[in-house]
């Protein structure tokens, strides 16, 4: 399956219900959190159906736990697989990471070691799940605050690896990108040209918290100057891909996501004046970036 250009999306959240289902604002898509779906009935779904009749959604799961020692829950990927066939996502995607082991959720997205033998664990993990939904999904990069002394190769090479030896896309979340690299002292230039143009089909941008010595990925600030500008690097290399802001806790008024998006489609308009952004060109990004 394709994966479709969508534009310049928000993720979905109950704050913004009211006025989404009152004015039907000016957005090109939404993404949707699977699991807040994933029930038997209610008013959640109800508010998904309504919103679904006007725009296109991606699901966003948190849960998959892809990275994991456990099994796959097939439960889960029951559930997700008829929450899918009912509002036809573009896509679906989940972290590359593992939220729990011996049957604990930890409720946080934590980092694999980057080993030969964590790749083909993955990998094959990946295949099972694209299997049971009958499609390819998306993986995503989350952010990290340590690193394991097992890992052989940079995260951009692992990432690279699962996309490529399981046949999956690639989430590509250019603030995680950013709050690593400071956190762990790589340039995040080199991560974003490190990926192959041809797997990336999703950004994701939101703000981070400035910890004084690391960075800390809280979702609940506005997106930071210095990811704006990785971002439009990254529009350059991979041309027209689907954009969504993610904010997640200090929620502001709908307008000021909103206005993000916006920001958003102004750089890519910006980048793109006056060529084909759809042919996902390689333009070699400028050298002027410093994290
Ligand atoms: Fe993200």
């Amino acid at each position: 399956m394709s994966f479709p250009f969508l534009g310049f999306g928000l993720g979905l959240r109950p704050k913004h219900y009211p006025q989404i289902l009152d004015v039907w604002p000016a957005v090109d898509w939404f993404e949707v959190i699977s699991e807040n779906f994933m029930v038997p009935g209610g008013r959640p779904l109800h508010m998904l159906e309504r919103i679904r009749e006007h725009y296109p959604i991606a699901l966003h799961g948190v849960s998959l736990s892809v990275g994991s020692t456990d099994p796959l829950d097939s439960e889960y990927l029951r559930r997700l697989r008829e929450l899918a066939c009912r509002f036809a996502p573009a896509w679906i995607s989940d972290h590359l990471c593992w939220t729990g082991v011996g049957g604990h959720n930890l409720h946080d997205l934590l980092p694999l070691p980057y080993t030969e033998e964590a790749l083909a664990h993955v990998v094959r993990r990946v295949n099972q799940v694209q299997e049971s939904l009958g499609r390819r999904i998306l993986l995503e990069n989350v952010s990290t605050y340590l690193e394991f002394r097992h890992s052989v190769m940079p995260e951009w090479e692992f990432l690279t690896q699962i996309a490529e030896r399981a046949d999956c896309g690639i989430l590509l979340d250019i603030n995680n990108i950013f709050v690593s690299a400071f956190n762990h002292g790589f340039s995040p230039l080199e991560y974003v040209e490190a990926i192959p143009t041809h797997r990336v089909h999703q950004f994701h941008l939101a703000g981070y918290s400035d910890k004084g010595s690391f960075l800390h990925d809280t979702h609940d600030h506005p997106v930071a100057g210095a990811v704006w500008q990785l971002y439009s690097h990254a529009l350059r290399r991979f041309g027209a891909v689907s954009t969504s802001i993610e904010w997640d806790d200090h929620i502001p008024p709908f307008a000021v996501v909103q206005a993000e998006a916006a920001h958003a489609k102004q750089i890519f308009e910006a980048v793109h004046a006056g060529s084909d952004p759809r042919s996902n060109a390689t333009a070699v990004v400028e050298a002027d970036y410093r994290a």
